[in-house]
């Protein structure tokens, strides 16, 4: 089986990570913060390597401003419906996710903020920071609060120059809010120097840990300004009737994923024993190399193809996407075809009424593996 989905889950995952979270639930898998116990302490000692290790990955200032989550659509709606008041203006990019576009369009619905949609020039020859930043300014009113975007698109390898955008949000007084689903652990990333001031991941893209895990990382800016999304336990002052005012405690109420959180910790010590440079460069060859042997298969239309890195996204003429993954599929390989949650990008890249066919790689993808994906495509009758 050749495994062309890893922008929708990695797959497989490194033998740690699986070894972790059978190592936790069989020999420590207390409950974090519930008690006095070994068990409970063991597991809130693994709980906070874990946030440790993700401070240090992407710049976070405090490892306690980690806030576990379900996973990012989890960590984007608690950012964005913490933050946002009524008569509040945001900005967002033509290459938004569901996860950025529903809980904006909902809080918009209910009259509480207006947004506006800023073109990240993914079509454009001239794309640069420059001019993606001149079209947010355009966008800016007096009740602008925040911009939120992605970092990588998750239909093509567009990125978003994230530290240009961060320093025009620091200028101009925004908050920047970056939806990191498809970058964390991919890209780099540092929050200080970036600007970031929230960024939400999830454990099992990029990072290589299992589902059932993200997170929202939170700049001193935010720490403690969020309103929170749920409210109950969390093993500290159950007298009060109040969430504490600190996070991680003010927005985790519940019991964490601990089994995901502890294989995250090894996904993470994955990469960084590979490095992120040698990842998104080997990840980017896979692409090129797909590339050119997709432009040799014939009646396969690839788009977006001047950004080079671990997705690609083409279409076979005479052909609908569904069609053609079935084929795939029929022949062993995983894509994913359809509109991918994001129809705001498609419409961006002109395939908002075909859709089209995601292949995207991993760390464990060979380039056999594109050469069979090359083969098929062309077999298709
Ligand atoms: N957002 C994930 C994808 O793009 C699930 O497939």
């Amino acid at each position: 089986m050749i495994y062309l989905d890893n922008a929708a889950t990695t797959f497989p995952k490194p033998p740690e990570v699986a070894r972790e979270v059978f190592r936790c639930m069989t020999q420590y898998c207390g409950n974090p913060g519930r008690g006095g116990h070994s068990l409970s302490l063991a597991a809130a000692k693994k709980v906070y390597e874990c946030r440790l290790a993700i401070a240090d990955l992407i710049g976070c200032a405090e490892p306690e401003s980690i806030v576990f989550t379900e996973n990012t659509t989890h960590a984007l709606n608690l950012v964005i419906k913490g933050l946002l008041k009524k008569g509040d203006h945001v900005i967002i990019s033509d290459m938004e996710h569901n996860s950025v576009l529903r809980p904006i369009a909902k809080l918009e619905s209910e009259g509480v903020i207006e947004y506006s949609v800023f073109p990240t020039r993914t079509l454009d020859d001239r794309r640069n920071p420059t001019l993606i930043c001149a079209g947010i300014a355009r966008r800016m009113r007096k009740n602008t609060r925040a911009v939120i975007c992605s970092h990588a698109s998750n239909i093509c390898s567009a990125a978003l120059p994230i530290a240009e955008i961060g320093a025009f949000c620091k200028r101009y007084g925004l908050l920047f809010i970056v939806d990191a689903a498809q970058s964390a652990g991919h890209l780099p990333i540092d929050m200080q120097k970036m600007n970031i001031d929230a960024l939400c991941a999830p454990a099992h893209k990029s990072l290589y840990g299992p589902q059932g895990a993200g997170f929202l990382a939170l700049a001193p800016s935010l720490s403690e300004m969020l309103d929170t999304l749920s409210e109950g336990g969390n093993g500290v002052n159950s007298f009060d009737t109040f969430m504490p005012q600190r996070p991680p405690e003010r927005y985790e109420a519940g019991t964490l994923p601990t089994p995901s959180i502890a294989g995250l910790v090894e996904g993470i010590n994955f990469i960084k024993h590979i490095g992120i440079t040698t990842i998104c460069d080997y990840e980017r060859d896979l692409y090129v190399y797909a590339r050119e042997l997709l432009a040799n298969s014939h009646g396969v239309e690839v788009y977006a193809k001047n950004h080079e890195g671990a997705v690609i996204l083409f279409n076979k003429n005479g052909k609908t996407p569904e069609e053609v993954a079935g084929f795939l599929d029929s022949k062993g390989i995983c894509t994913r075809a359809g509109f991918h949650c994001a129809p705001l990008a498609h419409k961006t890249l002109g395939t908002d009424t075909t859709g089209a066919v995601r292949a995207s790689f991993g760390i464990f993808t060979r380039k056999s593996d594109v050469e069979t994906l090359a083969k098929a495509l062309s077999e298709i009758k």
